[in-house]
């Protein structure tokens, strides 16, 4: 996969040397953030990954996918808290779509914490429809949760019927 430079923005794979300034965002961005571990294992399986650079070059944000037979799964889709709600989730999504019209994928599957309103709203706004629920999916503060666990949504967007908004 090659850099994508669009609007002053720069998306590039994402590699183990930008694994330092992706875990720090990480860190901030959520309470049960991924490992090194799980990045460098998606690194090595050859999953989509991409990182979003400003026109600072400061990190934005970044997403990792799976490729499956005809579709893609979302694995992580982050952005900088700093830089959140200026449409950089937004603009990660129509990559990972044209991503998927090149591997002729005609679905994009992702799971978000049920309690994740805001990125349930933006994923539904986007044009994903809840297809599901994981119970217990994730792991959870005992303070919220008293199993420790949280379930999932999962939402799907089909791309056979056109392009999503946002894509050209
Ligand atoms: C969920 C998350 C990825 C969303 O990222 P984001 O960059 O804040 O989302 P966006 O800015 O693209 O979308 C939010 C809204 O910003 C608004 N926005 C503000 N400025 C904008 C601009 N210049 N261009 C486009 N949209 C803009 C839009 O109204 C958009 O709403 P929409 O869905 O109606 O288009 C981000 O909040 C995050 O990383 N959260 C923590 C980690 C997380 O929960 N990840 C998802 C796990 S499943």
């Amino acid at each position: 996969m090659s850099a994508v430079l669009r609007d002053e923005r720069l998306l590039l794979p994402l590699t183990v040397k930008q694994l330092d300034s992706v875990l720090a965002v990480e860190l901030q961005a959520y309470p049960f953030p991924w490992t090194r571990g799980n990045f460098i294992d998606s690194l090595a399986a050859g999953y989509p990954s991409q990182v979003l650079y400003g026109p600072q070059g400061e990190l934005l944000g970044y997403f990792v996918a799976m490729e499956g037979v005809d579709e893609l799964h979302l694995l992580n889709i982050t952005v900088a808290p700093a830089v959140q709600g200026r449409g950089h989730a937004r603009f990660m999504l129509d990559e990972l779509c044209a991503i998927c019209r090149l591997k002729r994928a005609q679905q994009i599957w992702l799971e978000v914490r049920e309690s994740n309103q805001r990125a349930r709203d933006i994923y539904a706004r986007y044009g994903f429809v809840q297809v599901g629920m994981r119970r217990g999916y994730y792991p959870a503060a005992r303070s919220t949760h008293a199993s420790g666990r949280e379930d999932a949504v999962v939402m799907s967007l089909a791309l056979t019927t056109g392009a999503p908004h946002g894509l050209e």
